[in-house]
């Protein structure tokens, strides 16, 4: 899954260090830090493209923090191979503090796994603490990165929306129906969220086979949302 630390000089590890610039570029009329990683359905790469990024920006020298928003099947933990002992739901409840929360992968790469797997995710991810959370970890680290479950079934991308920064949207080329995206889309919308831009994976070859690799394209909101 993590690619860029794997494979550095893959066309795959290259994508995601062309995302990477694109984002510090689309920084530069407004800061961008806080930045959530959403799809319109579940298994398009979400987990895979923030990890990923994470790398990068760290690879270039940025302090960053992966935080999954995924309080449903959470899998940061799995890509990072960290433990999910204390995570976001223990910090939300005021089990433990931010920092015996955060996970050091890396000297630049911090991870902030799910922890306890609570019951009322929507609610959690809705509190007004977790709000304090993404602004005390905004003060820490350059970069938040912000994973989270898919747009379409619930509703706690488009929540976490409002409060971040910027949102990126992944969309699977094979799987993602254009009514998917177009829906997804709307929903961030509808609450005002910033879409920074669109990350597509499993992109087909001309012959009809995805590529092993994990290719991504990523654009504009003008450019390449349009439908
Ligand atoms: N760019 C890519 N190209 C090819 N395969 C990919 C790409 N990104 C992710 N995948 C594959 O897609 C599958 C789902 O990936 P991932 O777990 O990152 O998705 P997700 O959106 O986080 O899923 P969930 O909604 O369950 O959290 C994995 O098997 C992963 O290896
Ligand atoms: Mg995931």
């Amino acid at each position: 899954m993590l690619i860029v630390e794997n494979n550095p000089k893959s066309i795959g590890a290259e994508a995601y260090r062309t995302l990477r610039t694109n984002i510090q570029f689309s920084s530069l009329d407004k800061e961008i830090k806080s930045i959530l990683v959403t799809s319109a359905y579940p298994g398009e790469g979400k987990t895979t493209t923030i990890s990923n990024l994470a790398l990068a920006f760290a690879q270039a020298d940025n302090k960053v923090i992966v935080v999954d928003g995924d309080l449903r099947k959470p899998t940061v933990h799995r890509a990072f191979e960290v433990t999910n002992i204390n995570g976001v739901s223990d910090v939300l409840i005021g089990k433990v503090s931010i920092g015996e929360a955060i996970k050091e992968y890396s000297e630049n790469l911090h991870v902030m796994t799910c922890g306890t797997v609570p019951p009322n995710p929507a609610e959690m991810v809705a509190s007004q603490a977790m709000k304090k959370l993404v602004e005390e970890l905004s003060l820490r680290y350059d970069y938040i990165l912000i994973d989270s479950p898919p747009i379409l079934p619930v509703t706690d991308a488009q929540v976490i929306s409002t409060f971040v920064d910027g949102t990126i949207l992944v969309a699977a080329s094979s799987e993602s129906e254009k009514q998917g995206i177009k829906k997804a889309h709307e929903q961030l919308m509808k609450v005002n969220g910033n879409i920074i831009g669109a990350v597509i994976t499993k992109v087909k070859k001309k012959s009809g086979k995805a590529y092993s690799g994990y290719q991504i394209y990523y654009g504009s909101e003008s450019e390449d949302m349009k439908m």
